[in-house]
């Protein structure tokens, strides 16, 4: 069975950590959650009053993050001892677990600053597990290249063709690409039918799906649940990310930078933090 769209949204400007422009694709009123997908940030600008204050000191718990770059420079800094320093093209995946205290600062003060970051949720057992981080330049992500050009990064899963990425997790099975495909190029990607799943467009246009549906630059499409994703591009060369993984089915009881399953969990966590448990 072949995924079509189920649902698209531009996302909606907000303001993250102290003051960067972002918007925001999954976790806002039109698009609350994709389960495990909690939230997805685009940031995308060249004018650093959108980006320099950055994202200071501030803690997580009970779920994890990926930042993918697409442009510039970003400083992670966390108490357990980790430091990246995020170029173009490079990815920090980020296991909260039970709790960390990190700050993500650009590293730059003009010229463009792009990219992602994703929220995806624990199961409820690991949800307190230690804490643990993954960081891969550019180079260190394989690249299949196929004979008109195309090319698709493989951050963590399988393409068909078998390139995998390097990014290790055991808890959803997650999928994220970053595909280049030539003109009007075919590709045909499977998944585990019961993954949700979704595609965001940053350049270009693609046609999902036996309908056909077609999806511009800047458009976050949500696909239906099944098996295989195919796509072609549009008149012009087109890239865009695309995100899959098993849905949790678990309760959610979040606030900030804290994803539990229950309100008691909820209060423990401000409460060991408070107390400088983390
Ligand atoms: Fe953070």
């Amino acid at each position: 069975m072949i995924k079509e769209v189920q649902q698209t949204t531009r996302g909606t400007s907000v303001s993250g950590g102290a003051g960067v422009k972002i918007i925001r694709l999954i976790g806002t009123s039109k698009t609350p959650l994709l389960d495990p997908f909690l939230m997805l940030d685009y940031f995308g600008s060249e004018n650093p009053n959108d980006y320099i204050a950055g994202f200071p000191e501030h803690p997580h718990r009970g779920f994890e993050t990926m930042t993918y770059m697409l442009s510039g420079y970003m400083r992670h800094e966390d108490n357990q001892g980790n430091l990246g320093l995020l170029k173009p093209g490079g990815v920090q995946w980020m296991t909260a677990g039970k709790g960390i205290v990190h700050s993500e600062m650009p590293e730059q003060v003009s010229g463009e600053m792009r990219g992602f970051q994703l929220w995806i949720n624990l199961p409820s057992y690991a949800k307190m597990s230690s804490p643990s981080y993954q960081d891969y330049e550019s180079e260190a992500v394989p690249v299949e290249k196929l004979s008109d050009g195309s090319q698709i990064k493989v951050i963590v899963g399988r393409t068909n063709n078998g390139t995998s990425g390097p990014v290790t997790n055991q808890f959803v099975h997650p999928l994220f690409m970053d595909v280049n495909l030539s003109a009007g190029h075919l590709w045909i990607q499977t998944v585990n039918p019961l993954d949700n799943s979704f595609i965001y467009i940053i350049d270009g246009s693609i046609y999902i799906g036996e309908q056909q549906k077609e999806v511009i630059q800047g458009d976050l499409a949500i696909l239906t649940q099944a098996d295989t994703i195919s796509l072609q591009a549009g008149s012009k060369a087109s890239r865009f990310i695309v995100a899959s993984a098993l849905p949790i089915k678990e309760p959610i009881a979040r606030h900030g930078p804290f994803v539990m399953n229950t309100q008691d969990e909820l209060i423990q966590a401000f409460e060991d933090f408070r107390k400088g448990h983390f």
